[in-house]
This record gives structure tokens, sequence and C-alpha cells, in this order.
């Protein structure tokens, strides 16, 4: 029997899973680890945790599925995008690595763009803008703040890249993570030579950069013996989180689209050109399919909004959730679903974290907006749900303004597992949506990039072919439809009427 292992470095835990050649999952484990904030807005975690989580995993899902070591035949890696491993000449980490979603580096970014020659010449270079999670801004805020640690930098790695060296001895990374550093250039699919020219910036420091399916290294005897696997197991490439998602989720053709409802909200469209928004709304990245690429907008807080709705108001039903052995959840959409389409006039801004897509804000702040004495819980419930459901809108909007096809959304996420949320994206997107057989997200999808990469399958599109299916369809009820086009206009409006007031909110607060 051939096993391919995926290994997912997130942010709250490294989930390991083990599948068969034909997509059947064998066993999969999850070790959590903290992340720390030493400071407002920073973020950082310790990538020994990246790695002690990695070995152990495996290990698990080893024992879990019965699984000989010997029938292992490839590992794929993926993880959270965009986050920076200092490295000195010896391979040791300087300090603890700045996360994707760390916000310290604003002027860093303002560097980047004065050195680059504006915000246009930047998106010329790099395909995107650049925002304080990228890890080009990290390495510069290295230089400017801790010179003491720049001066002993010799590799930046991405967090699976981490590990990859530390399976492996390499250094290496692929296109579709490498995207997020700011630093490839994503049209030829190599580093930017004059993009790290004008930051001034040795290209040494950067690692080899494959295509995902290819083989990057073999296991070395060192992590042989803390995975318990045998020596010389191939590591193919594997792909960023959002892009090995996106192939667990069979997004590898054109007209493919995803929605995905977690914490944060990711509308992800596979493209078989290179296809920029010139206003740098969306991003542009090299997909972890050979050859093509992905348009994604990312909305910090989609279903985030709803966990803080329940954390904050739910209390009632979580206890009576507890009592009837359910997902607290099911009666909160079960209230909200008593609302009607609209809320009765009543808006929420789900910008709880600030936003990324569309409007690049971290001042953003969240919103109910309409309130009147006749809106209960139910309403404040659904407010939120739609709030997130147009958040999402947004992004679709502006990858159909690019022209880029949407002929299937599948869901993905805790969005996807209601039946009332499924219904209300199919409502306010306008359009059918489906969901898949399987949804393991991101360690699935560079599975089946390992066993692409080692010849168990022709291309990821065969891959893809023969083990994810559509399981389930959601059509629109034309009536809501109708109702959420005239609505939707008023969501966009009533950000850029408060843009300018999150500002000075935003001032007043850090004046304190
Ligand atoms: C993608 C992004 C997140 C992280 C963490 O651009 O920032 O998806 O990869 O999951």
């Amino acid at each position: 029997m051939s096993v391919y292992l995926g290994i997912d470095i997130g942010t709250s835990g490294t989930k390991t899973l083990a599948i068969r050649e034909d997509g059947t999952i064998l066993a999969a484990a999850t070790e959590e680890y903290p992340l720390s904030s030493p400071q407002p807005g920073w973020s950082e975690q310790d990538p020994a945790d990246w790695w002690r989580a990695s070995a152990e995993s495996v290990r698990k899902v080893l024992a879990k599925g019965g699984i000989a070591p010997t029938d292992v035949k490839g590992i794929g890696l993926s993880g959270q995008m965009h986050g920076s491993v200092f490295l000195d000449a010896a391979g040791n980490v300087i300090r603890p690595a700045l996360l994707w979603n760390d916000q310290r580096t604003a002027a860093e970014c303002a560097e980047i763009e004065e050195r680059a020659g504006g915000r246009s010449a930047l998106i010329e270079l790099v395909a995107n803008p650049a925002l304080t999670g990228f890890t080009a801004p990290k390495i510069l805020w290295l230089r400017n703040h801790e010179p003491q640690n720049f001066e002993r930098l010799r590799q930046v790695l991405l967090p699976k890249d981490y590990i990859r060296y530390r399976l492996t001895g390499e250094f290496a990374t692929e296109v579709s993570d490498a995207s997020g550093t700011l630093l490839l250039d994503v049209r030829n699919r190599c580093w930017s030579q004059t993009l790290l020219s004008k930051l001034q910036l040795d290209p040494a420091l950067l690692p080899k950069v494959y295509e995902s399916v290819e083989v990057s290294g073999t296991l070395n005897a060192t992590a042989a013996e803390a995975l318990g696997l045998p020596v010389g197991v191939p590591v193919v490439g594997g792909g960023g989180d959002q892009a090995a998602s996106a192939v667990g989720n069979g997004i590898v053709q054109r007209g493919a689209i995803s929605a995905t409802m977690g914490t944060s909200g990711v509308v992800f469209a596979h493209s078989d050109e290179v296809q920029i928004d010139p206003a740098g709304r969306v991003h542009t990245f090299c997909h972890a399919v050979p050859g093509k690429w992905h348009v994604m907008g990312c909305v910090l807080s989609a279903g985030g909004s709803f966990q803080w709705f329940r954390n904050q108001f739910g209390a009632e039903e979580v206890a009576a959730a507890r009592e009837q052995g359910i997902d607290p959840y099911e009666l909160l959409t079960a209230a909200a679903a008593t609302a009607p389409a609209g809320s009765e006039g009543l808006y929420f801004l789900p910008y709880l974290t600030g936003e990324r897509t569309p409007h690049a804000d971290p001042d953003a702040r969240a919103a109910w907006i309409g309130l009147s004495l006749r809106h209960g819980k139910p309403h404040l419930a659904r407010a939120v749900l739609e709030g997130a459901t147009y958040a999402m809108r947004d992004c679709l909007e502006i990858i159909r303004e690019m022209q880029i096809p949407i002929e299937e959304i599948r869901l993905s996420g805790g969005g996807a597992r209601s039946p009332f949320w499924r219904q209300l994206q199919a409502d306010i997107y306008g359009q059918q949506v489906v969901t898949i057989n399987a949804e393991e997200g991101p360690a699935y999808g560079v599975a089946l990039l390992a066993a692409t990469g080692t010849g168990a399958f022709a291309s990821v599109e065969e891959a893809c072919g023969a083990t994810i299916r559509v399981a389930t369809r959601t059509e629109i009820d034309a009536a809501r439809t109708a109702r959420y086009n005239q609505l939707y206009p008023m969501y966009g409006q009533l950000y850029r009427s408060l843009a300018g007031d999150f500002k000075e909110m935003a001032k007043l607060v850090r004046e304190k």
C-alpha cells in the first residue's frame, strides 16, 4: 500500500493527515501550540513548537492508522502563510517568528512602496501591494528595529519551509507560499531580483523556489528518527494554506471558486493567466497547480464575527445546546432564521479586526447600524451572518470585475456546515453554491500534491478528479436574491461613510 502524509503548520496547531492513493483518509491528528502577543498588534510563535507538533502529529497518525512506516511514499507540507523564520549561519532560529496576522510593519510597508517607486510600480513587480502581514516588511522591520539580529541573519523561511529544513536539511520553498512574501515575481514564478535590489536585500537570504508538486528533498536521518519514518521519504514543495486548501477543494480549473468561511473568510479563484487587480484589492499569487495562478480575497472576521456574537451574546444558547447535546451555532442560526431577509433595515459591518479585502484598513471597526425598537436578538444574529456574507460578496464582485469566470462556488469552513448559512450564501452571492465530499483543508490538499509529485497521479487535476466529488447543491431563492441585490450597495456605502471616522477613532484610542 502507498500512503501520503500532509502536514499543515496552522496558527493554532499542526494537523497531519494520512491518505491512501485513492484519496481515502486513514488517520488525522492535531497538536496545538500557543501564540504570543508581546505588544499590541504583535503576533509571534516559536518555530520549535511547530517542529515538536509536526513530529508528534506524524507519530500519532502512524499509530492511529496502523500505518507501516515503509508504506509512506511521500510528504506534502502546508502552513500559515507570510510568517518569517529568521535563521543564523548555523541554521538556528534568531528570534520568534512574526506571523501573518502581525500588524507592526505599517512603516516598513510605506518604505517598500517608496523604494519600489510607488504602489503601482510595486504591483507591477510582484503583483501585490505591501500589506502588514506579508513577509518582506517583516525583514525590513528586523533591519530597522533589531539590527543586531539582522546582522546575524542568513536565511528567511516561511513556517512550513522551516519544517522542510528540519525534515530534509534543504532551504527551499514553492511558488504559492513564496508569492505571499511580496518578493516573488509572480508572473515569472521566481524571486524578483529587481525588488530585492531596490530593498537592498541579499538574494542569498531566500531559499530555492520549486513548483508545488516538485520533490524538494528527502527525509534525513535525524528527522526520520523523530517522526518514526524511514530515511529518504520524498518531501514535495506543497503549498501555502490557501492554495493547498484549494487543491483539497478541487479548485484547479477555470471557473472554479471557493468561499471558505472560517474565522477569516477567503474567496479563492483559479486562473489560467496572471490576472492582477490594478487597485491591489485582492491578492494575485501562484497556484499550487504548476503554471497556474489564483486570485484571492481575504475577509479578516467572517466566521469570526459569528463566533464573537456567540461568545458575547450566546450564553443562553450555549447552555441549552449543552443540555441537548447539539452545537450552539444551530440554536443561534435557528434564531437568526426567524428574522426576515435584510434584518428589517439592520446592517452589521464585520470589521472586528480591521479589514484586508477590499479595504486594506487596519483601523476599520465593526458596527450594527440601523437599530430600532423592533430589533431583537434574532435580528442582531441574522445581521451578523448577512454582514459577513456581504463581505465575502465584496471579494466575489472584484473577481467578477476582473472578468474571471465564476461557474461553480464551492463552500467550505463553518459557513458550509449550516444549511441556513449555505442558503444565505447562495442568496447573497446570487448563484448556486455546492459543497464537496471531504472537507479536510490544506493537509488533504498537500497529501494529494505529495501523491502527484511522487507519481501516483499524472497531474494535480487528475488527483482532484479521482478523489473529490460534489456532495450538496443549494439553489438561490429568487425573491431573496432580488432583495439582497437591493440591500447590498448600502453595505458598501456605510463603510465609505465611516472610513474617515474610523481613522479619527483609532487616533483617539492611540492618544489615550
Ligand atoms: C493568507 C493568510 C492566511 C494565513 C493563515 O493570505 O494570511 O490564510 O495563511 O491561515
